[in-house]
């Protein structure tokens, strides 16, 4: 269990340019720093598959893979990470530590910028990338 952390810094969910929500920083965060734990119920691989075609009719990727044999579904008592948006170049990624998905700064962000990190999906391929004008990459 990942508790409140106020040395992480503040973000905020805003409507984005993307696609409906996502979040942005509120302050300068530099390079490789913690920025937000992915929480959500942790399922089996299995279970999460027929999760994903449920989220996928309605257009939505929840599930994010932890390991092996786990993956975090944020449909189910999800935080704001949920709502961070993909993007092919993105300014953040994602490492696991002790069973945490963590999401960092790829590089130093600026306030007010969208977060994004790639989400390095199997490739169903039902959504159509739009992190840039012309960019096509099916998700
Ligand atoms: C984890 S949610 C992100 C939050 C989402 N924007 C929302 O409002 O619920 C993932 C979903 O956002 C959309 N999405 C995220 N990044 C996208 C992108 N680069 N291009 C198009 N759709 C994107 C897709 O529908 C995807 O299934
Ligand atoms: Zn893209």
């Amino acid at each position: 269990m990942v508790s409140p952390d106020a040395a992480l810094p503040s973000v905020e969910r805003r409507r984005s340019g993307l696609h409906g929500w996502g979040m942005f920083a509120l302050e300068r965060i530099p390079k490789n720093k913690r920025i937000i734990a992915y929480l959500g119920e942790i399922v089996s691989h299995r279970e999460s598959l027929d999760r994903e075609l449920r989220y996928l009719e309605r257009g939505h990727i929840w599930c994010f893979k932890l390991n092996s044999r786990w993956v975090i579904d944020a449909g189910h008592g999800g935080n704001d990470a949920r709502f961070i948006n993909h993007a092919c170049t993105p300014n953040c990624y994602s490492q696991v530590v002790d069973g945490t998905i963590w999401i960092r700064a790829a590089r130093t962000i600026a306030p007010g910028e969208e977060l994004t990190y790639d989400y390095h999906t199997d490739g169903d391929g039902l959504i159509t990338c739009l992190c840039r004008p012309g960019c096509r990459t099916k998700l």
